[in-house]
């Protein structure tokens, strides 16, 4: 029967580019879309930025433009990557759009109406200097534990010690330093306590879908039944609070000035307002599809981090509004690279648009993610190594080669025509099957599972191939008979019938690989479909080189990547007592500095200057170097003469008062306060000598 699904993936902040963690996840959602696609099913597969909350509107204000343009501009990268790894989303829109406005407020409108918004005063901490209320991370202060500093809000990262920020000792807001005040004010909220809706959410999580299949995972609902309780009512559930006060860039509430609705209540609405778009855009009935009695099946793929907003909230928020429910969550792990944790806001070490740029195949990437992924909620790791054996070894010593063995006998001596002497229809069957097997695995999201069965196919027919040694009756195929020639087709297109079968179970991962084999080498004026494997081809085109192995040097470029791209969207963290981490730099911006190691010849006090001392400088130029160093108050000359330290030595000359200075000499302080906490030369560590670069 065909089925209708809307599927989804976890809407990505629009605050950063994507990371590895978001391509492996689209990467999932798109293996098995395309897999439900080739089975005849149709798939509305939708997604959007997530554009509201306090981090967008701060980020944007520190680059000085407005939330519309940095999201506007986050948006304008997107399908290079989404295009790059040829994930093929039908639509991609924004939560802050029209439609995600009217569906937010509609929703909690609904849920007004049912008695389920409630409001209720909280006291919370408000930045007296930036004018605003201060979510968790962005306060910190001394642990109320082990009075270890700069601890933020939440829990200690020293002692591990979990609190609230009001426990903090000597608060502090990390946006402007100020100490925070505790305000009042009124907040609403969802009451997700009502035992309708702990009723519902047991039900929920515990069901099954119209295809009978669990809609979680059993990771998963064991962490819902921990939130829900047993079923005996003893829920312990807490309110949820939707609402954030101004200044905030997201949806206004209605009846409510000043009030906006916190990002997590409109994020996942903006599934809605994603299909609702695509809907509009290509003439389908949106309200059919997300009616309650809709048979569309509600997918959603999301990262474990996540579960708590999609298995309780979510699905509330749609049952309590009048709408229809998810059919099932489908939740993956992270994923680490060469064992290293990723951080969610710089990725890992590996930038999926570096890849794209060193001109790297999007399939390996695909294939190798595939290979790794399975339906359980298992971080998975990104290996250079294993990555350059699997493709190498599996993907084109396995896979690919054997067309381009089988291929070239076919068409040098049968002119493409393909030819079958055993029992055809048991070949047929064969592939039928096994491809129903791979189906099946890849439609329960199995897929390092397939790979395995995959390559041991490939393996099969490899070794099919050379047990029969083709090569030696085609050496002599000028004097063989019938039954000879007979035999190398049936050889060579028994091995192309397998790599047509393999080719459809690659499909979904491999898509343009795939339909390169179907168009190219086998006539096909479409792409695979799973029935195609059972189909024995009888002619083939002129095999083309299809796939290039990975080079080794090409994960070392990939490793490289330049520290920019990758923490572009990190926020400059504040030094507790000192200034703000500079904008991120490239190692090509830092190697424009010239550092090297100078010789204090000779320091003298500068007539006329209170802050200057004039350096004699050698840099083992043969020359001496004139610097004036803003350091009096720290130094006398006498302390400095003979000492090493390090000097910028690529500085313009700078004409003062006092004469040229040529080059800056490096001291340590707090910016503006150079009497207070101290100025500290840099020192280089003895046996470093003049001249020597710092880097
Ligand atoms: O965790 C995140 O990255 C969120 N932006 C995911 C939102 S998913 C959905 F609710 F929109
Ligand atoms: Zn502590």
């Amino acid at each position: 029967m065909p089925r209708t699904l809307f599927v989804t993936t976890a809407l990505p902040y629009a605050n950063g580019s994507f990371h590895i963690g978001h391509i492996m996840e689209y990467i999932q959602a798109d293996i098995w879309v395309r897999a439900m696609r080739m089975a005849g099913h149709t798939v509305h597969f939708v997604g959007a930025d997530d554009t509201h909350g306090a981090p967008i509107m701060l980020k944007a204000e520190a680059e000085g433009i407005t939330p519309q343009q940095l999201v506007a501009r986050i948006a304008g990268e997107r399908p290079q990557y989404l295009n790059g790894f040829h994930i093929a989303f039908d639509h991609w829109h924004s939560t802050d759009s029209p439609e995600n406005v009217e569906l937010s407020q509609d929703i909690y409108r609904q849920l007004r109406a049912a008695n389920l918004i409630e409001t209720r005063e909280i006291e919370q901490f408000f930045d007296p200097v930036k004018g605003m209320f201060l979510p968790d991370r962005y306060i910190k202060g001394e642990c109320p534990k082990c009075h270890a500093k700069d601890q933020y809000g939440d829990s200690c990262e020293v002692c591990g010690a979990v609190y609230a920020p009001t426990d903090l000792v000597d608060p502090y807001s990390t946006l402007t330093k100020a100490r925070p005040i505790l305000k009042k004010s009124d907040h609403f909220f969802f009451k997700l306590s009502d035992p309708r809706c702990v009723e519902f959410l047991q039900e929920w999580t515990t069901g099954a879908n119209a295809q009978g299949s669990k809609r979680l995972q059993t990771e998963v609902l064991a962490k819902t039944r921990e939130w829900l309780g047993n079923g005996d009512g003893q829920a312990n559930l807490g309110d949820w609070d939707i609402s954030r006060d101004a200044p905030y860039f997201g949806i206004e509430i209605p009846d409510a000035p000043g009030k906006y609705f916190y990002v997590w209540l409109d994020a996942p609405i903006g599934y809605l307002a994603s299909l609702k778009a695509y809907c509009n855009k290509i003439g389908l009935d949106f309200n059919a599809l997300i009616d309650p009695a809709s048979t569309t099946e509600q997918v959603h793929f999301i990262g474990k981090d996540i579960v708590y907003f999609h298995a309780l909230f979510w699905p509330a928020t749609l049952k309590f509004s009048g709408r229809k429910v998810p059919d099932q969550l489908n939740v993956h792990g992270f994923i680490t690279v060469s064992g290293e944790k990723m951080s969610k806001s710089r990725g890992t070490g590996i930038s999926p648009l570096r890849y794209l740029e060193l001109g790297m195949n999007a399939e390996w990437m695909r294939y190798y993610i595939a290979a790794k992924l399975n339906a359980r909620v298992e971080d998975i790791d990104f290996n250079p190594d294993d990555f350059v054996a699997r493709v190498n070894s599996d993907l084109v010593g396995k896979y690919v080669n054997i067309a381009s063995r089988a291929a070239n006998f076919i068409s040098k001596y049968f002119d493409g025509e393909l030819g079958y002497s055993g029992d055809a229809p048991k070949l047929s069957a064969h592939w039928q099957s096994a491809t129903d097997a791979i189906q099946a695995d890849i439609e329960a999201r199995e897929f390092g599972r397939a790979i395995r069965e995959i390559m041991a196919h490939a393996d099969q027919i490899n070794q099919a191939f050379d047990a029969a040694q083709p090569w030696l009756i085609a050496k002599t195929l000028a004097q063989a008979d019938a039954a000879q020639r007979a035999a190398l087709q049936h050889i060579c297109s028994s091995a192309l019938a397998g790599f047509k079968a393999l080719s459809v179970m690659l499909s979904p991962i491999l898509p343009v690989l795939s339909q390169r084999v179907a168009t190219e080498l086998f006539g096909l004026t479409r792409n695979f479909v799973w029935s195609d494997a059972g189909v024995l081809p009888t002619r083939i085109n002129a095999f083309k080189h299809l796939m290039q192995r990975v080079e080794p040097t090409m994960l070392d470029a990939l490793f490289e990547a330049p520290a920019a791209e990758l923490a572009s969207d990190v926020t400059p963290a504040l030094v507790p007592g000192g200034e703000p981490i500079a904008d991120i730099i490239t190692i090509d911006d830092f190697v424009k500095i010239d550092l090297r190691v100078a010789r204090i010849v000779n320091c003298e006090h500068v007539e006329g200057s209170t802050k200057l001392l004039r350096l004699t400088l050698d840099v083992g130029e043969g020359r001496h170097r004139n610097v004036f160093s803003g350091i009096k108050s720290a130094y006398e000359p006498a302390q400095l003469i003979g000492r090493l330290t390090a000097l910028v030595a690529n500085l313009a000359p700078r004409k003062m008062k006092f004469g040229v200075s040529e080059g800056m000499v490096l001291a340590a302080s707090h910016a503006d306060d150079k009497t207070d906490a101290g100025i500290y030369l840099l020192d280089p560590a003895s046996g470093a000598h003049p001249g020597m670069r710092i880097r």
